[in-house]
């Protein structure tokens, strides 16, 4: 078992030098369910973006652990597939991904039992050998949430995860994947069990949302710039608009969805995220604790729609049949896995107010559907109109309000729309957008959201993760919404056709306060 050291690849010319501060020390990640589509999809393509650039430690090491058969030998070959697939990894030469594929180790067996908790030891054993002193170890929890307990219990029984403090060079942490609980009660009961054997500094609560390069932006924008501050309150910003919209439908993920939902699947965590980070107050410092404090404040100040009001709060929709990018995809009812009668929402809009000093009485309206006219996420801040207008307008002719839109993608990017004097000898006014673009200033983005996360884990950084308190302050405000609209008597749940923006009840929803939908 050599430790071979981890040399740069092809992609390094391309991306920024890496900060020797940002290096990972020594560490093993075990991932429970490496089989999964997250490791392919993601993970694995992000641990070996890293090692590319030289921010794993040479000796760094994943070991996979599952029911797959094969041993090490077939986890590599799958792995190596998956790199070769990766369109951003294709400039990897094969020496680099050869001596990355050979840190892959593979445990087999079924995750309730003991006894693959004692091979698990004895492969780390063999990896870390008299190093292990030195050594951190991140658990990856890539497997269905009813799993989580009883994980989480062998960890800490076969002491491969016992609770040590955050100094230790042996440091154990363990990432939990969302969903975070079924409603605010499971939430609360997994927050217990996993603080039964670990310590809250030990456990990452991730939501890939945060490790976006556009969503951190956002602090930055806000807190690094004092041109916005003034203006970032209910005295100028007239609403705030959320928006998560993808093409894609439910892909294979239909047992999972049909449980959770776009309201647990996309409000509970990303769009709440989004909204926290929006309303938050300034930090005293960029540490984990003081950032996360005030996003839980934000939460704890969001108005709760009660189970009898989310019809009027809210709207949900689920897709049709309809046309995207050309081509005809098939109702949600029709997908495979889908009760043809399921009344599971894909699409959801909701009204909130925060009560405090700054946003009283502006209303943050989010929305999140699948099928959508198209892939895009923004974060839209509508602000006032001028008090009082000078300019004579033609018939019909209004003026729009200044929006600061920040793309979180495909997009990334702020732009500011704001009225201008049309060229001419008469006075006329027309809306135009100033535009900064990622792409543009600092050519197409070199990271992913998994690559930031899991690099920010290594290095014991939990700013971009999610606290305990958290997940419950967001369960607080999701779960009435749910309750309410699970209430209501069978009637059926409204249909939008797919590559469209959604059913009419969000179209009324915002209406309402006299505003409407951006088409983004
Ligand atoms: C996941 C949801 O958390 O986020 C998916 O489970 C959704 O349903 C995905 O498609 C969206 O992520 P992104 O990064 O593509 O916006």
């Amino acid at each position: 078992m050599t430790a071979p050291v981890v040399a740069p690849c092809a992609l390094d010319e391309a991306r920024p030098p890496a900060l020797a501060e940002r290096r990972a020390g020594p560490c093993t990640m075990i991932i429970f369910g490496a089989r999964g589509d997250l490791t392919r999809r993601k993970l694995l393509p992000a641990l070996a973006h890293l090692a590319c650039d030289g921010l794993l430690d040479p000796t760094f090491a994943v070991v996979g652990v599952g029911r797959a058969a094969g041993g090490d030998d077939a986890f590599r070959s799958e792995m190596r597939d998956v790199i070769d697939d990766s369109e951003e990894l294709r400039g990897t030469g094969s020496a680099t991904r050869e001596r990355f594929l050979e840190r892959l180790w593979w445990v087999e067996g079924d995750l309730r039992a003991a006894d693959t908790y004692q091979r698990l030891a004895d492969c780390l054993a063999s990896i870390e050998g008299a190093d292990a002193p030195n050594r951190g170890r991140l658990f990856y929890l890539a497997i269905p949430p009813s799993l989580y307990p009883e994980v989480i219990r062998h960890l800490s029984v076969s002491g491969l995860a016992p609770r040590v403090d955050d100094d230790r060079a042996a440091w154990v942490r363990v990432i939990i994947e969302k969903p975070f609980g079924h409603d605010m009660a499971s939430a609360r009961e997994l927050n217990r069990q996993v603080s039964e054997t670990l310590g809250e500094h030990q456990i990452f609560r991730i939501d890939h949302y945060l490790g976006k390069e556009t969503v951190q932006n956002l602090l930055v924008l806000r807190f690094a710039n004092s041109l916005l501050e003034p203006v970032w309150n209910r005295d100028h910003i007239a609403h705030v608009q959320i928006t998560a919209a993808e093409s894609v439908g439910v892909e294979h993920r239909a047992s999972y969805y049909e449980e959770a939902g776009v309201l647990r699947d996309m409000f509970q965590n990303h769009l709440l995220q989004l909204l926290t980070l929006t309303a938050m107050e300034p930090p005293n410092t960029f540490e984990a604790d003081a950032v996360r404090t005030e996003k839980v404040k934000v939460l704890g100040a969001i108005v709760p729609v009660t189970p009898a009001l989310a019809p009027t709060m809210s709207a949900v929709g689920q897709y049709g049949e309809g046309m995207i990018d050309g081509e005809h995809v098939r109702a949600y009812r029709d997908e495979p896995g889908v009760d043809r009668a399921s009344r599971v929402p894909t699409y959801a809009a909701a009204r909130f107010e925060v009560a405090n000093w700054r946003w009283e009485g502006v209303p943050f309206f989010l929305r999140s559907g699948k099928r959508m006219h198209r892939r895009v996420t923004e974060i839209a801040i509508q602000f006032r109109r001028p008090p009082h207008l000078m300019f004579p307008l033609r018939d019909g002719e209004r003026i729009e309000p200044n929006v600061l839109v920040i793309g979180i993608q495909p997009d990334e990017g702020i732009s500011l729309r704001f009225e201008v004097k049309v060229p001419g000898v008469d006075v006329r006014l027309a809306p135009v957008r100033m535009v900064f673009s990622y792409a543009d200033a600092f050519g197409a983005s070199s990271h992913s959201a998994y690559e930031t996360l899991l690099l920010d884990c290594m290095l014991g950084d939990a700013t971009l993760f999610t606290r305990a308190d958290a997940v419950e302050g967001a369960w607080r405000v999701i779960d009435p919404i749910i309750q309410g609209w699970q209430q209501l008597p069978a009637a059926d749940i409204p249909i939008y056709e797919a590559g469209s923006w959604g059913p009419a009840g969000a179209a009324a929803l915002i209406a309402r306060d006299g505003a409407r939908w951006r088409t983004p």
